[in-house]
């Protein structure tokens, strides 16, 4: 398998992995997530990966910044979405986008990645619950157990609790 960087000409294989990979209901919105990361300008970079099979487009995964009211010194992360094509799952094609990225990000010196997805699976990568706790997300969350957060790169916050903001195409409450 290869990873390699998304790029704007990839919009069409990329919306159709979320379409394959996703429940009816949620599927259009990620799609539309995961196309929209791709030409937003942000002030850090927003990383977007797809894994390669035999030249064939798998998987995809985004990560784009995120920033805290009270340490403009902090540098968060958050990991969204991420679909591996249904014939190619269970293959450790997520688990490489996922490591990947940690690579990529630590790497750059960000402080922290978040998730808000499956805690069985995100933990697997060392995300979990408790080291999100003091970050607030930036809406209600549906799904609470699932706002998770890794440490990549140590960084003392004296104040918490700390609001999250996101990137535009995130910015939407139907997403959370
Ligand atoms: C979730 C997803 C990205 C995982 O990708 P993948 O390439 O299949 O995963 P990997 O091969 O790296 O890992 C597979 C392992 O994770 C487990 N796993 C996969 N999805 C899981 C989930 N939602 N919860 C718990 N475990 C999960 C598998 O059972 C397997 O376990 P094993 O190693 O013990 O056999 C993929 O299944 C997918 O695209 N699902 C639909 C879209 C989705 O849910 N995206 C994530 C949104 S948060």
């Amino acid at each position: 398998m290869k990873t390699r960087t998304a790029l704007e000409q990839d919009s069409e294989d990329i919306r159709n992995i979320y379409l394959s990979a996703f429940p009816e209901s949620e599927r259009e919105i990620v799609a539309k997530l995961a196309v929209n990361l791709l030409s937003e300008e942000t002030g850090s970079p927003i990383i977007s990966l797809l894994a390669e099979y035999d030249k064939k487009i798998v998987g995809h995964i985004a990560f784009s910044p995120v920033t805290i009211n009270t340490d403009k010194d902090w540098k968060g992360y958050i990991l969204a979405p991420l679909a591996v094509k249904p014939e190619y799952q269970n293959q450790r094609v997520g688990s490489e986008l996922i490591n990947h990225g940690i690579k990529e990000l630590s790497e750059k010196g960000v402080n922290t990645l978040f998730v808000y997805g499956d805690p069985e699976y995100y933990s697997r990568f060392g995300f979990d619950t408790e080291t999100a706790t003091p970050y607030l997300a930036p809406y209600d969350l549906q799904y609470p157990s699932g706002w998770q957060a890794l440490v990549l790169n140590e960084f003392n916050i004296e104040t918490e609790p700390m609001k999250i903001s996101c990137v535009d195409s995130l910015c939407k409450p139907d997403m959370w």
